[in-house]
């Protein structure tokens, strides 16, 4: 035994020394630092850090990325890194594309080469990877902001259409989301950032982290080819039309299965990341990767991003505070609301922010294509976070449900029910709490909305 070997100095020194070699509280800035070490240091941490997060390797999400990502001299690190020159679209910017006239960039690159000294710089720098980094050129965004002549009622005009197509502005008219960049052929173009869709504009105020729920990517897109007179596949305009705002497909396959854009607040307390829950979130540099892949993804393998400003995005996500809760009416219906919720769905919402661990699909019943879809299926879907879900219908993975009260209503189900949020038929799945007594599903709601 240690302590009968060694005298009591002895031994107090070595517990002291036990203590600091004890590894620093997680996601507690020490921490953090370390983490960044292991996912920037060396391609082996990174390669080790993707396998454990990918939950169904045979999918085409994982497949992609266990063939091409940490390779080393091969596969997606042999990609040249790219550092854009972007500037985001202000008032003057967006004036500028109105006269059809290109507006300045900076001669700076997004990022000065130096690595952030600290959490507060990372996350800094993050944000203007999460407003400024262009994904890719977004043709149908060029167009909608940029009418065919420089009269001031047609500017007018493609302001109104891109702002009913959910291209919000800020009262000051800056569009979050958008920006000018110089594409990697150096050509100027409009480009779409990470802002685009998880960024809304509530009562005039930036809502950082809230998903876009009026962007309608599927129309924008048509509008782009009816105006151009662009020959496009008819299945996929078919299947374009139907996105409507707030979903986008994401997905690497060519099933139909766009998805609700989430809230990105609390992924600390998330255990899995997307709504099929296709990566396991075992700690910050799964987040990463997911971002940096994400990053060359969307350039088309043409380029990768510096692996700083991966890391930065997920510090910045890390760091988005969910916007102030609706003022609670009627305490005594949230806190009879709060029992009820004990009782039917924490065992399933029990996390910090009410979400929980991927449940199997004909458990949840909700629609199926995506869990088991090739391109992120797992069978499963994740148990969705609460945090400000009044503000985030239409509901499920798949957004079919308007609101709260339908959700827990039994006439969704219903052969002739027409309430759905994508048209008429029935909304099944996740019938939780549909056979409560009124009283109690109405405190339930009054509850939610508090959360
Ligand atoms: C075209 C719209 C769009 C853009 C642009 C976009 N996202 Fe998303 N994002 C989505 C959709 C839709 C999902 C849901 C995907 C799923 O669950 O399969 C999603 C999911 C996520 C998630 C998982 C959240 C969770 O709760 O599991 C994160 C994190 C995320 N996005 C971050 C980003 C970042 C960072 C960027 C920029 C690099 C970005 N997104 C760009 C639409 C978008
Ligand atoms: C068996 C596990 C389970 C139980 C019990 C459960 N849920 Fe869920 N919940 C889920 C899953 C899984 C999803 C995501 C399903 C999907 O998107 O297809 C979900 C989604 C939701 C959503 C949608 C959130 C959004 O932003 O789209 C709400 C709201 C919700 N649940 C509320 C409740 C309430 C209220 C109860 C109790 C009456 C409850 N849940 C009980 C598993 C459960």
């Amino acid at each position: 035994m240690l302590g009968s070997r060694l005298g009591p100095a002895a031994l107090l020194a070595a517990i002291t020394a036990c203590r600091a070699a004890e590894p620093p509280p997680p996601w507690s800035e020490a921490w953090l630092a370390g983490e960044a070490e292991r996912y920037l240091g060396a391609t082996a941490n990174r390669r080790a850090a993707l396998e454990a997060s990918l939950v169904n390797p045979d999918n085409v999400y994982s497949r992609q990325r266990l063939k091409s990502y940490g390779r080393d001299t091969v596969g997606w690190d042999a990609l040249p890194v790219w550092n854009p020159r972007s500037r985001p679209i202000d008032r003057a910017a967006a004036d500028d594309l109105a006269r059809r006239v290109w507006p300045e960039l900076p001669a700076e690159r997004l990022w000065d080469g130096a690595r952030p000294a600290n959490q507060a710089a990372w996350i800094g720098l993050g944000r203007r990877v999460f407003f400024e980094f262009p994904l890719r050129p977004e043709f149908a965004m060029e167009h909608v902001l940029t009418p065919w002549s420089a009269s001031t009622e047609l500017a007018d005009d493609a302001a109104a259409n891109a702002a009913a197509l959910g291209v919000e502005r800020t009262p000051a008219g800056d569009l979050p989301g958008l920006v000018v960049f110089a594409d990697v052929d150096g050509q100027r173009r409009v480009g779409i950032t990470c802002a685009i869709c998880h960024t809304a504009i509530r009562d005039g105020v930036v809502v950082e982290g809230a998903a876009r729920r009026r962007l309608d990517l599927g129309s924008l897109r048509l509008r782009y080819y009816r105006d151009t007179g662009t020959v496009v596949d008819a299945e996929l305009a078919r299947r374009m039309a139907t996105w409507g705002p707030g979903r986008a497909d994401v997905t690497e396959d060519d099933d139909e299965d766009p998805v609700a854009i989430p809230d990105l607040w609390g992924l600390r307390a998330e255990s899995f990341l997307t709504h099929a829950g296709t990566i396991r979130h075992l700690g910050p540099a799964a987040l990463a990767i997911r971002q940096e892949t994400q990053l060359l993804h969307a350039s088309g393998l043409r380029i990768r991003p510096p692996r700083e400003l991966a890391w930065a995005l997920a510090m910045y996500l890390y760091s988005i505070e969910p916007p102030p809760a609706r003022p609670v009416a009627d305490r005594g219906a949230v806190a009879r609301g709060a029992t009820v919720f004990d009782a039917h769905c924490r065992r399933c919402h029990g996390s910090a922010g009410y979400g929980g661990d991927p449940v199997p699909v004909e458990l949840v019943g909700t629609e199926p294509a995506l869990a088991n879809g090739r391109a992120r299926g797992t069978g499963r879907y994740r148990v969705t976070a609460l945090v400000r879900v009044a503000d985030a219908a239409p509901y499920l993975h798949d957004g079919t449900v308007p609101t709260l009260d339908v959700l827990l209503s039994a006439d969704r189900l219903a052969l002739g029910f027409a309430g759905g949020a994508r048209g008429p038929g029935p909304v099944r799945g996740h019938r939780y709490g549909i056979d409560l007594p009124a009283a109690d599903r109405a405190a339930l709601i009054r509850y939610l909305e508090s959360l």
